[in-house]
């Protein structure tokens, strides 16, 4: 008989940040559907509360928590208050996100660290926390961060977003190499373009469907159902010798034709 557990979440407790809109949104309902609790971690505390309302009512197990992966007690009080409730956090989708398309003359001081801040520093700032705890708890995990395709290659305008999230892969594979021996995984998810609130109206425009028509070679936008077996892979057992890992989602851009 094959044991393996393939990619359920039973048992386990799954803390989603920026889980109040687009990818985390989604990705917390794909964590509850799979058995897990689900932690909803954002700094829009109502729309988390609709959220964790309607997993609820499907049957899953979920709260709201106040978090802004900025700051440091915001995280530790949103751990405190999953771990109360749940129990210790075995699964982190690193997702909390900003962006914002500037050209590098006009970027500001305030405008470069806002984007590091979350983009970066958060995604740090939330693997350590969890991490932390694991590891004092003497307990396997898997830390899952969204990275993005323009953390492996460049776009006009986002030089702070492409810097931020090129840490983001270096930051995910130097966690793997120290983790590894506690029996945390840490990989990252590099997606392509889907459409949400962060770009919508760009990919609403003629200009944003001809630039994906002409430039991914699938000549389309993801849907985030396509996200969901790329995260239970990473989040889950079915992962369990994965780390270290960036897995681009992204209809080929990445391997567009130059
Ligand atoms: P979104 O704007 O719908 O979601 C971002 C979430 O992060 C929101 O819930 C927002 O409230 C939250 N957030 C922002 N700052 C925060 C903070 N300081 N503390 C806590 N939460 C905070 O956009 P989307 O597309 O769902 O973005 C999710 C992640 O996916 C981001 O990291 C983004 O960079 C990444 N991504 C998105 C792509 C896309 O095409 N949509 C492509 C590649 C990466």
């Amino acid at each position: 008989m094959n044991e393996n557990p393939g990619f359920s979440l039973i048992g386990k407790t799954v803390l989603v940040t920026g889980a109040s809109s687009g990818i985390g949104a989604h990705l917390a309902r794909v964590a509850s559907d799979a058995g897990a609790r689900v932690v909803l971690g954002a700094r829009r505390v109502e729309r988390l509360q609709q959220l964790a309302d309607e997993i609820r009512q499907t049957g899953g197990e979920a709260m709201a928590v106040a978090l802004d992966v900025t700051d440091r007690d915001s995280v530790e009080a949103a751990f405190d208050a999953a771990q109360a409730a749940f129990g210790v956090v075995d699964v982190v989708l690193n997702n909390a996100g900003i962006g914002n398309g500037q050209r590098v003359l006009e970027i500001s001081e305030a405008d470069w660290r806002a984007i590091l801040s979350t983009n970066l520093d958060g995604v740090w700032r939330v693997a350590q926390c969890a991490a932390q705890r694991l590891a004092k708890a003497q307990r396997p995990g898997s830390i899952v961060n969204i990275a993005s395709m323009l953390g492996l290659r460049v776009g006009t305008g986002y030089s702070h977003y492409c810097a931020a999230k090129a840490g983001v892969v270096q930051l995910s594979k130097s966690l793997a190499l120290e983790l590894a021996r506690y029996q945390i995984r840490v990989n990252a998810i590099a997606p392509g373009y889907f459409k949400t609130e962060m770009n919508d109206e760009y990919f609403d425009s003629e200009k944003g469907q001809a630039y994906i028509r002409d430039t991914v070679p699938m000549r389309r936008l993801g849907s985030l159902q396509e996200l969901e077996g790329p995260f239970l892979l990473l989040a889950s057992e079915a992962g369990a010798f994965m780390t270290g890992a960036v897995l681009a989602v992204d209809g080929g851009h990445l391997v567009g034709s130059l």
